[in-house]
């Protein structure tokens, strides 16, 4: 007689571990625009089984307007206290799988609810790939200056000491997403399914043969 098939929630991998890790909580990319966020997160989200969250869409459809508009008609200020608050909201979501725009990891309060709600992971992209990524749509209110390039280079060191306190680090380059969205998955794993024994544990095993 044939084995019964196992369902599909009892076959052992990366992405169930993963997911039993996880519980509620969420996997939210930080990073740059361009870093390519929002292409991985929704890869990632589909790997995982779990569904995807774009910060900056869920600004739009709750403002009932484009981001350049909002900059436009209420100004940066404006627009970063509903990223906030939007924020807050999706993390409350879990799980899930979370991009959020570039510049919202830069304030505290969100940081701290990342950090409270989810595994954060930073897409870490360098000047020439950002440039190459976003030169291809005018969307972007902070690059609408006349020295663009030199705008990412400034936002790239003002940023990158605080994306660094993101839990995971992953460089996005040009290779097919796929191979991003499989260094994700490994990372994911070996920080929320490492089955190595707490110090605590080892000491007592240690302890036990003296
Ligand atoms: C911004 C990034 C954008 C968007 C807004 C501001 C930033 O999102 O939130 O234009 O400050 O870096 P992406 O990172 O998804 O492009």
């Amino acid at each position: 007689m044939p084995e019964p098939t196992p369902s599909a929630g009892a076959i052992p991998s990366p992405e169930a571990d993963i997911l039993a890790a996880l519980g509620t909580r969420l996997v939210v990319l930080v990073g740059m625009m361009g870093a390519g966020k929002s292409t991985i997160g929704r890869r990632l989200a589909a790997r995982l089984h779990l569904p995807f969250l774009d910060a900056d869409a869920e600004i739009e459809a709750a403002a009932g307007m484009t981001i350049p508009e909002i900059f436009e008609i209420h100004g940066e200020p404006h627009f970063r206290d509903g990223e906030a608050r939007v924020i807050a909201r999706l993390l409350e979501s879990g799980p899930a799988v979370l991009a959020t725009g570039g510049g919202s990891f830069m304030r505290e309060e969100t940081r701290r609810r990342v950090n409270d709600k989810a595994i954060s992971i930073w897409l870490k992209a360098d000047a020439d790939i950002i440039m190459r990524r976003v030169k291809r749509r005018a969307d972007r209110p902070l690059l609408q200056t006349a020295d663009p390039v030199a705008t990412v280079g400034r936002l790239i060191d003002e940023r990158e000491p605080v994306y660094r306190h993101a839990d995971l680090t992953i460089a996005s380059r040009d290779v097919p997403h796929e191979k991003i969205v499989e260094e994700c998955i490994e990372a994911l794993h070996g920080r929320l399914c490492s089955k190595v024994a707490p110090p605590e544990a080892a000491a007592g095993i240690m302890g036990g043969l003296r």
